[in-house]
């Protein structure tokens, strides 16, 4: 177990994230639930995950599944009651297993006490909590869109006024100018803190200093001002892990976020990798071949720059994601092996890995009917775009390549009916798959995908060189290779990875070929790597670059 007391003891951990209601449903309502969660937390204990970061489990509409809290202290009763909260906190904390909580502080729901107050009229002390513009319902304050689709602005004709949402109409932007409400976030994650989490993930934290009158969404200019100010008011006061999403990430804003004093946050997910596969300046939905070696120089350029000044995230995947392995791996013939490739590639890095729900399975996208998808932002996008005239085929394509509820689908655990998800009927369809790509299964393969993730979850806390060691890319132009070294003194790791479905030639570096071999997805074999064949190699030299 890590001794979570230590100063930046999440350097060392392995983060799990769970979407609470595709995981495990104890009630037969088709979502699952925390008691599901309890339930499971043998399993991620035999994974080896230090920190769970649960999607949000608010009392919430649920218009965004959750990311609309109504009230931040209290849970949904459509995943159990504060008291099961209590229960995941405790029993997690007895496997070494902390809560992350998912706040959403950039926005509430509509249907929150402060919002509903808000409305009522503009002398109402909660007005101000919200982002409010005068216009008149045919003129609205500009032309500022919805990320969901549609305006930004919405008419409230109680007040005469817009209010400003960056996402759904139904989740108003909160007015971090405002110091009393400032302080009512601070007193709440206080509370959180009080009730034993262990962290907190921060969604879309970059947009809470937006400007609208100048179209400023992300990294408006007080920012790190307010960060600063929630750090000191809140997360210092104990030892936590903390991570910003912020989309809006570059290098330099990325050493703030993360910057060694611990004055704003652990870390950042950041999505310079993740946004390579579209079309530069056009939507996420619009497809593009994923350029592996600037992707593969991009995560070089963030692995050297944080070095010592920062800190990265590892991730793949999560739930406003596709799968992985259906996007840069190979998700039919070579499906477990690029898996496990996929993971090595991450997992050699430097930074606090985050594993989604699944991902440890090499779960994979699913393909539905338009009318079963359940995400806001999948029917707002399927119903834009065929006003806008383009094929169905097309839209489609980009839904089953890109959409959100590839990674909602449940949780497969076993080859039972739905997968040992639900008794009653899920509330996204289980991936059909899971006869054979299932838990149950995997624990019992000595060489599947849970293993191979256990291993490298194991060899992290095994070898300092995998937290803190440095890292040089080779082989920085080659097509398919995904070569490179860390060293931590004499302790030195080489992580070898070819992507793709073809065989490479290719020969160790010199120095390296009486290396051990720590992990590997398939025999090697002098000269050649095999398709998505995947490899770290540790060596101890005296003389190395120490
Ligand atoms: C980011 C979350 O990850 C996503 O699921 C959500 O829809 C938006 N923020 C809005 O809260």
């Amino acid at each position: 177990m890590l001794d979570k007391t230590k100063k930046d003891w999440w350097k060392s951990a392995v983060v799990y994230q769970i979407y609470p209601r595709s995981f495990q449903d104890t009630t037969g309502t088709g979502v699952g639930d925390i008691p599901g969660i309890v339930r499971r937390l043998d399993y991620l204990q035999t994974l080896g995950v230090d920190v769970i970061w649960l999607s949000p489990v608010f009392a919430s509409p649920q218009v965004d599944n959750g990311y609309d809290i109504s009230d931040y202290r209290d849970i949904d009763p459509l995943f159990g009651t504060l008291e099961d909260m209590r229960t995941l906190i405790r029993e997690g904390k007895r496997r070494g297993i902390g809560i992350m909580m998912d706040l959403v502080l950039n926005h509430t729901s509509d249907q929150h006490r402060w919002f509903q107050q808000a409305c009522q009229s503009r002398k109402n002390p909660y007005h101000d909590y919200y982002v409010w513009r005068d216009g008149t319902p045919d003129c609205l304050p500009n032309d500022m869109q919805a990320v969901f689709g549609g305006p930004a602005w919405e008419w409230v004709p109680q007040v005469q006024q817009y209010y400003f949402h960056q996402f759904a109409p139904q989740q108003p932007d909160l007015n971090w100018e405002n110091p009393t409400l400032r302080r009512e976030i601070y007193d709440m994650i206080l509370w959180w803190m009080d009730q034993g989490v262990e962290g907190f993930r921060l969604d879309v934290i970059d947009q809470i200093a937006k400007e609208p009158d100048k179209k400023i969404t992300n990294n408006g200019p007080r920012l790190h001002e307010f960060l600063r100010e929630l750090s000191a008011e809140t997360f210092q006061k104990g030892c936590l892990v903390t991570v910003g999403e912020a989309w809006g990430a570059d290098i330099p804003r990325a050493k703030l976020y993360s910057a060694p004093d611990g004055s704003e946050l652990s870390m950042v997910f950041q999505f310079e990798q993740m946004c390579l596969d579209q079309q530069p300046g056009k939507e996420k939905w619009d497809l593009a071949p994923l350029p592996f070696v600037k992707m593969k120089q991009s995560f070089a350029r963030w692995q050297r720059e944080l070095h010592g000044c920062g800190w990265n995230s590892l991730f793949l995947d999560n739930h406003d994601l596709p799968r992985i392995v259906s996007r840069w791996g190979n998700d039919g013939q070579y499906r477990a092996r690029s898996a496990k490739l996929l993971a090595t590639m991450l997992h050699g890095m430097q930074g606090t890995p985050y594993i989604y729900q699944g991902e440890e399975l090499g779960m994979t996208n699913i393909q539905l009917p338009i009318e079963q998808y359940r995400d806001v932002e999948i029917q707002n996008f399927y119903r834009k775009r065929m006003a806008e005239g383009y094929p169905e085929a097309e839209v489609l394509r980009s839904i089953y390549a890109k959409g959100r509820d590839n990674a909602r689908t449940p949780m497969q655990w076993d080859d039972t009916p739905n997968a040992g998800f639900t008794a009653g009927t899920p509330w996204l369809p289980v991936n059909p798959n899971y006869t054979t790509v299932n838990a149950g299964a995997e624990l019992a393969d000595p060489d599947s995908v849970f293993a191979y993730y256990q291993k490298l979850i194991a060899l992290r806390k095994q070898y300092p060189v995998f937290v803190d060691g440095d890292f040089t890319l080779l082989e920085e132009e080659h097509p398919h290779l995904f070569v490179y070294e860390r060293a931590l003194g004499a302790e030195q790791l080489l992580v070898v990875c070819n992507f793709g479905d073809e065989a490479t030639p290719w020969t160790l570096p010199a120095g390296w070929e009486n290396a051990d071999t720590l992990i590997e997805n398939l025999p090697a074999q002098p000269g050649t790597l095999q398709p998505w064949e995947a490899r770290i190699l540790l060596r101890r030299d005296a003389d190395a670059r120490s």
